[in-house]
């Protein structure tokens, strides 16, 4: 069975706009949704169906929580147990400082008899798959990581995602890959592997490692997954290249001619479509700016377009920043990213066990 490939929860990023992009080149296996404020699905605010608005694949979505009382999470789990998805996922890794002090996110890190009471809770109130994203806590101590997955374990908690930095840590350093492989051999549950995934070549090594061994929780992609929402498309494609050059990924066959320039321009353009189509003029331009943030790493230009379309007001202003780029850089239609393919190598899994 393939390994499975998620597509990451990311806060104005991974909403149905995003979900059809991706969709439109092949898909994932999963698509964990933004975090949702539990209590804000309860109080039935303004933009509650937007988040909860499960396409196009509303049966490779898992909706993930983020609350800080057990109450309003069961509870909330209950309300999307009735929508049709792959399972329900818990935020125990987010460490921003508003969501930290309230209690939610990173947070129930502290107390592993909190969290695990948080789990059976919920356990109680929805028969979906249940998961949890967890940090590798405050400290990074192994240890007590192990005792808190362990009773999300027995509580009943089925998919355990690790991003393993500490809450601290946010997106510095490098994620500690060897945390998710001990995690892996001590825990009855799958583990997932969440953090650094940079390209199509590194998701489809890891995935042929994970699949030598046994390994079924499961890669986690989330901002390579911007930049290239192509990302698992190709990655799979790589895969069958390794089955078939026995143990080697060949780049002829998983990058044929007809696919050798992803359409940059194109891709920006349809963004732009669906966001203008599956999300509220109020989140039109936090999320396009959000979207461009990463998706313009694949010009020369990056920062330079990025500047620009942060002073722009609306997707009109974007829509005529993006095109007016390519009109006078054409060049870049193919992209920074995949010129640099050529020096593409099978060199060894960064941060092996
Ligand atoms: C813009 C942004 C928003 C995020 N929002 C969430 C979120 O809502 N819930 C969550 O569990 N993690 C969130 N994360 C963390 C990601 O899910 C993921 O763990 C992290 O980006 C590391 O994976 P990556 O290196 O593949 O990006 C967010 C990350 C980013 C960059």
């Amino acid at each position: 069975m393939a390994i499975p490939f998620l597509l990451a929860p990311m806060a104005e990023i991974s909403h149905r706009a995003f979900r059809e992009l991706v969709e439109g080149f092949g898909g994932c296996t999963e698509y964990f949704t933004e975090m949702t404020s539990a209590a804000g699905l309860l109080s039935g605010g303004p933009f509650e169906a937007w988040y909860l608005d499960g396409g196009p694949r509303p049966e490779k979505i898992v909706y993930q929580l983020e609350g800080a009382s057990a109450e309003k999470i069961a509870a909330a789990a209950a309300v999307l147990d009735r929508l049709p998805c792959a399972g329900i996922d818990i935020n125990m890794g987010c460490p921003a400082p508003l969501i930290r002090k309230a209690g939610a996110g990173a947070a129930w890190m502290a107390s592993i008899d909190g969290a695990g009471n948080l789990v059976a809770r919920v356990r109680k109130s929805t028969k979906k798959r249940l998961s949890v994203k967890i940090r590798a806590g405050f400290t990074g101590d192994f240890e007590y990581l192990l005792r808190f997955c362990r009773r999300l374990e027995e509580e009943g908690t089925e998919l355990i995602t690790l991003h393993p930095r500490t809450a601290g840590e946010k997106l510095r350093r490098k994620a500690r890959w060897d945390y998710v492989y001990h995690l892996r051999k001590e825990l009855r549950v799958p583990v997932a592997g969440n953090g650094d995934i940079s390209d199509a070549e590194e998701l489809a090594k890891r995935a042929a490692f994970d699949a030598g061994n046994g390994a079924r929780g499961g890669l986690m992609t989330g901002r390579a997954a911007v930049r290239e929402p192509w990302i698992f498309a190709r990655a799979r494609r790589l895969e069958a290249g390794t089955e078939l050059e026995a143990g080697t990924l060949s780049r002829e066959r998983a990058f044929p001619a007809e696919a050798e320039s992803p359409p940059v321009e194109e891709t920006g353009l349809r963004f732009l479509d669906l966001l203008a189509r599956h999300q509220p003029p109020e989140f039109h331009l936090s999320r396009a700016r959000r979207f461009f943030g990463y998706f313009c790493d694949n010009l020369a230009w990056a920062n330079y377009v990025k500047n620009l379309i942060n002073r722009e007001e609306g997707l009109a202003g974007i829509e005529r920043v993006w095109r007016r780029h390519f009109e006078e850089h054409p060049e870049e239609r193919a992209g920074k990213y995949f010129r640099a393919l050529s020096s593409f190598s099978s060199g060894s899994l960064p941060t092996s066990p």
